[in-house]
């Protein structure tokens, strides 16, 4: 059994601070400590309260923190719904070509064509893949693009003199998608998926037949890794009886050159450029959630937009049914060199084989991992499996929530837990393109070993996790009251329980 991480106590940088020592030394200056022509209101009555320590204690501080994190570097982080794959390096270099990086919003047109066109280009790339007319490049993450085209389907409705409001969305669904379409002024109303883990047609039929639907929120693959195989009649009914289908294009690394949303009839999608084009993720940012429209959605879209005219690259504000901008400036630009980089090095060959080796590693896990835990859909899956763990609670008295803790002994991240809601104790597993089979087989070993251990000493499972630097949080009080701060007076606690370190 690999440790998470090292056990030694790590003493924090206040701990080592020893009077008069420093990491610096500077010559004597002749300069008056307090330069005359500063206002004596605008001086500081004592020095900064900061540990006094040597350059290689400062070093050892900030590599330990960083040891404290796990990130996609470290291994293996099959988060379900949030697509944790590795983000290549190429990508970095590109983003800090110096020509790119130091580029301001404020530079004049003339003096930043090269940065237009690569966004032109990048739009171009994203409408060849997912098949919509036009993007946006603009929002920030995926649930500000699922605003952004709700504020446009809105838009679209009042212009044609239609009040509908509804907006149905299965009970699934990611909850962001809820709260955007609340955050536009509509109305979320939650449909129930059948027994399979999709829509179910006939309650849905029903529905959209009262002839009330301003819209339908889809997520295709959905969050249960399925994909909706009668995508096709759903866009049908729903632009039968005037509304529009909103896809949530999340997953759509399940989808990637085999299927496209906007073939299947999608109006309106966002794309996570931090789950399917490799972008960075976490650590709150920056996400990238680009936007693309179909038919008459197009003239929405927010304003400015990349035009070419004559031989310029412009920014074009003439739209006057847009819905303006949804954000400063013209969206994560960073994120967008990256998201563009990759996508050219892959080509459409390699895309396609980013989307195969998705739901290969996933049907792997899945096959090996249903003899461990309930497999509450019998539907094949796309990019991620969920699991339960009804079986083994009832067997041992082991949850989900101790699963995950004790994988963390065995060196991986926890996959997504409890979620989706619709299925009890769900362990939602996404390993992604870009594990390799002898990772995928040592993630199975170590479910294996902890499937074992709960039948055998279930209170070391319950009891997880042992070799990580803090034990069992309280979750919820680490949420609300984080103690961000070193305090002297709240020596860290070996348990942790939300305080100190
Ligand atoms: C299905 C789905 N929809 C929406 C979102 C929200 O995206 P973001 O976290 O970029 O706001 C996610 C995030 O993982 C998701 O999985």
């Amino acid at each position: 059994m690999k440790p998470c991480r090292p056990s030694r106590p790590e003493p924090l940088i206040f701990e080592v601070s020893r009077p008069g020592r420093a990491g610096y030394s500077l010559p004597r200056t002749e300069a008056p400590a307090a330069p005359e022509d500063i206002e004596p209101e605008l001086l500081g009555e004592h020095e900064p309260d900061l540990p006094e320590v040597s350059e290689v204690e400062v070093l050892r501080h900030f590599t330990r923190l960083s040891h404290l994190n796990y990130s996609i570097d470290d291994g293996m982080l099959p988060l379900g719904s949030c697509t944790m794959k590795y983000n290549p390096r190429v990508n970095e270099k590109i983003a800090r070509l110096p020509g790119l990086s130091m580029v301001h919003p404020f530079q004049v047109e003339s003096s930043c064509q090269g940065a237009l066109e690569l966004m032109a280009r990048l739009e171009e790339r994203l409408v060849e893949i997912t098949g919509m007319d036009a993007f946006t490049l603009q929002p920030a993450a995926g649930a500000h693009g699922e605003l952004t085209g709700m504020l446009m389907i809105r838009q679209c409705l009042l212009d044609r003199g239609d009040e509908r409001r509804v907006v149905l969305i299965p009970d699934s669904a990611h909850g962001t998608n809820p709260a955007s379409c609340a955050f536009s002024g509509l109305t979320p109303e939650s449909i129930a998926s059948g027994a399979d883990g999709r829509v179910e047609m006939d309650a849905f039929r029903r529905r959209v037949a009262r002839g009330d639907v301003a819209a339908l929120m889809l997520t295709n693959p959905n969050t249960l890794g399925i994909f909706e195989s009668n995508i096709g009649e759903i866009c049908d009914l729903i632009h039968e009886h005037g509304g529009f289908v909103y896809g949530d294009g999340a997953n759509l690394n399940a989808m990637l050159g085999l299927t496209r949303p906007g073939d299947q009839g999608i109006d309106v999608i966002h794309l996570n450029l931090h789950k399917t084009f490799t972008t960075p993720h976490g650590g709150g940012g920056p996400g990238s959630g680009p936007v693309g429209v179909r038919g008459e959605l197009s003239d929405y879209l927010p304003v400015p937009r990349v035009r070419r005219a004559g031989s310029r690259w412009t920014l074009a504000y003439d739209a006057p049914r847009s819905i303006g901008r949804v954000s400063a400036y013209y969206g994560n630009f960073g994120m967008l060199l990256r998201a563009l980089a990759y996508i050219q090095e892959m080509g459409a060959e390699g895309l396609r084989q980013v989307g195969q080796d998705a739901i290969l590693n996933a049907n792997y896990l899945r096959s090996a991992l249903a003899e461990l835990f309930d497999l509450p859909y019998q539907t094949p899956s796309m990019h991620e499996v969920v699991l339960s763990d009804r079986s083994l609670e009832a067997e041992t008295g082991v949850t989900t929530l101790d699963v995950a803790k004790r994988l963390m002994d065995h060196g991986f991240h926890p996959p997504t837990v409890y979620f989706p809601l619709v299925v009890s104790g769900a362990l939602m597993i996404e390993p992604t393109e870009t594990e390799s089979r002898e990772e995928l087989d040592a993630f199975i070993e170590a479910l294996r070993a902890i499937h074992r251990e709960a039948h055998e000493d279930p209170e070391t499972v319950k009891a997880a996790p042992w070799h990580t630097p803090v034990r069992r949080l309280d979750e919820v009080r680490a949420n609300r009251r984080p103690r961000v701060r070193w305090n002297p007076e709240s020596a860290p606690s070996a348990s942790g329980g939300g305080e100190g370190r």
